[in-house]
């Protein structure tokens, strides 16, 4: 993992200062419009700001040494220009593709998970958004009513109408909040977790929610201050997560199939299954001891729906007493061998609680029948295969203490060190080191809202980092008007995001040669720093750059943090993809080499509509 901070900051002297003037009051128009928005304020929105645009001209230098061909050079030559893909890829997700799926296994759900095309069948077009897109609605509106035209999917409320957790209203769709997973409602549901759960005084913040449906309970919980990390397949028609995206909510494509989950250890203070249907008891509990690994000591697990209450259910689940009750007791029976102790169980809804210690079980000590995994770095999880094995926990000293370290609760873990960091458990990181990057983000994060006065409004909610580090741009930014997905990419050299959940944030490992796991169109800022450079030589920053276009919404935001010249060449392919843009020195000035590239994506839809450039 590549340390933010980032290129080499040497200085040299002989600057050449080119102001660039044109185009400054059009870079501040784009940002601040927003005329397409679903709810019709977009317009206002957009007139405040031609009023406010001051047009103030933060001169732009580029040092002539800093670029081999010469920045000013390549700022006239011609630009790439990318085609739009044709319109059936309008909602491509290129590495769960239905028909690359089709051809692996469906045996634990093999053809779900991941499959990536090869270099040569990637696409090298823009992923155009359905005609009539418009921007989602602001949160909290976005939460309950979602643009019929963003995901024209009727099925779902034909599908779905007796469930009651979609409708459709003209021209939404409206997220009634509740379901069958929820009959009383999300709220009441999350009252119910919350006698058992110490979900009010922050001791709970992470949560992870193993097939997710349209988010509603993670929707629901961010007003307790627990962010979810949802998950679901892509289904052919469902489009779960994209949903999910769409009304504002955390969400990416994962299922639990073979390999193990993009999560490091010990990360989640909750994991959840309302109906998820995925067979816990199966496979010698391989399911269930991926989510032991995930879950901090101390963590809970919540399941609710088949098998639990099966006494009751069995008519209405369609299936046999017998059947349910030999589920039940096989979850039961895995439980125990984790040694999760079963902590409530009332009507639907059974919660177990992972012991904070090895200490604390004491059947584990003579127990032959639990296999311990042997793998000396439990965070290395990227395409690697789930086995069916118990991830080992950090020793402790006595009975009470917390394996791995205790945490504080949120809001005061957010910039506490977080225990991997304080106990050294991650080579060659400092605590001195850790809080000098935390201060450096909060320092970047001020000049980066002096450019983009939106930044820290709720203009964004979908945010992506996509080289998260410890999570300090997140931490800056931290407010219950956005969330981030502190992304920590795979080949990087220190695995930070067991730290990035130890203050309370919410990442994914992933590798940025293949795409994201999630639609087009589902974040409205991205963040990347470092990231350029970290690929260099890795794979094509073309590439790299036409998935962050897919995953982009129209008039999103790009912060881009790199050496100068890698962001000449990345702001040409940008222009290309029809961003505008814009280079930044850094805020210690001119003489630093990394710079800070920003950019809009211009709105543009598919059918025949072309960009307006
Ligand atoms: C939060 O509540 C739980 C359960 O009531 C309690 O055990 C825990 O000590 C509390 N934590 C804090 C920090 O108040
Ligand atoms: C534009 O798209 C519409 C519907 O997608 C189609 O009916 C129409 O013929 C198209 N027009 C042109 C000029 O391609």
């Amino acid at each position: 993992m590549a340390m933010k901070g980032g290129p080499a900051e040497s200085r040299t002297r002989s600057t050449v200062s080119i102001c660039i003037v044109v185009g400054m009051c059009v870079f501040f128009y784009i940002l601040g419009a927003w005329q397409k928005s679903g709810f019709g304020k977009g317009d206002s929105i957009a007139l405040e700001i031609t009023k406010r645009t001051d047009c103030t001209i933060l001169p732009i230098s580029y040092d002539t040494h800093h670029s081999k061909k010469g920045s000013s050079g390549d700022l006239v030559s011609p630009v790439k220009k990318f085609k739009p893909c044709p319109d059936r890829f309008t909602d491509y997700t290129p590495c769960q593709d239905q028909n690359r799926a089709m051809k692996f296994p469906r045996e634990n759900m093999n053809y779900r998970e991941r499959h990536c095309p090869l270099q040569k069948e990637k696409l090298h077009c823009l992923v155009p958004p359905p005609k009539g897109y418009v921007a989602p609605f602001p949160w909290p509106k976005s939460r309950d009513y979602v643009p019929f035209a963003n995901c024209p999917y009727k099925s779902l409320t034909v599908e779905k109408a007796i469930q009651n957790w979609v409708q459709y209203e003209g021209n939404v769709f409206r997220f009634p909040g509740g379901g069958t997973q929820f009959p009383q409602g999300a709220d009441k549901y999350i009252d119910q977790l919350a006698a058992v759960i110490p979900i009010a005084n922050g001791t709970v913040r992470t949560a992870l929610d193993t097939g997710c449906g349209v988010a509603s309970w993670g929707a629901y919980l961010l007003k307790r201050n627990v962010l979810a990390m949802p998950f679901a397949p892509r289904d052919s028609h469902e489009a779960q997560v994209q949903f999910a995206l769409e009304r504002g909510v955390p969400a990416v494509i994962g299922v639990l199939g073979t390999i193990k989950l993009p999560y490091p250890s010990r990360a989640f203070d909750m994991a959840h299954c309302s109906r998820c249907l995925i067979p816990w008891g199966l496979n010698d509990g391989l399911y269930m001891m991926e989510v032991d690994r995930v879950l901090r000591p101390g963590g809970y697990w919540v399941l609710s729906g088949p098998p639990i209450n099966w006494k009751v259910n069995y008519k209405g689940w369609q299936r046999t007493k017998k059947d349910l009750e030999a589920e039940q007791n096989k979850i039961e029976e895995i439980a125990e061998l984790l040694c999760w102790e079963k902590v409530s169980e009332k009507g639907e809804t059974a919660i177990w609680r992972k012991r904070v210690n090895t200490e604390s079980c004491p059947s584990r000590h003579e127990e032959s029948t639990v296999q311990m995994c042997k793998s000396t770095n439990a965070d290395d999880v990227w395409y690697k295969t789930m086995k069916a094995c118990v991830t080992p926990l950090p020793d402790v000293e006595n009975p009470s203490e917390v394996a791995g370290g205790a945490i504080k609760p949120f809001p005061s873990r957010l910039n506490a060190i977080p225990p991997r960091i304080a106990n050294g458990l991650i080579p060659g990181v400092s605590s001195q080191a850790y809080e000098k990057d935390n201060k450096m983000w909060k320092k970047h994060v001020k000049a980066y809202s002096n450019v983009n006065k939106y930044l820290l409004t709720g203009r964004y909610r979908n945010i992506m980092d996509m080289n998260a580090g410890f999570g300090g741009f997140a931490a800056a930014i931290e407010s219950p008007k956005s969330w981030v997905m502190n992304v920590v990419p795979t080949i990087g050299k220190i695995a930070t995001l067991g730290s990035v959940y130890g203050r309370g944030l919410i990442g994914i490992y992933h590798d940025w040669c293949e795409a994201f796991s999630t639609y087009p169109r589902t974040y409205d800022l991205i963040h990347a720093s470092g990231l350029f450079t970290l690929y260099k030589n890795k794979c094509s920053l073309e590439d790299i750059l036409l998935e962050m276009d897919r995953i982009l919404r129209p008039e999103g935001a790009v912060i881009m943090r790199d050496d100068v010249d890698i962001l000449t060449k990345v702001d040409k392919f940008a222009r290309g993809m029809r961003w505008n843009t814009r280079l930044v020195d850094h805020e210690d000035g001119p003489l630093v080499r990394e710079k800070v590239l920003y950019a809009v994506k211009q709105y543009w839809v598919g059918g025949n509509q072309t960009a307006s450039t």
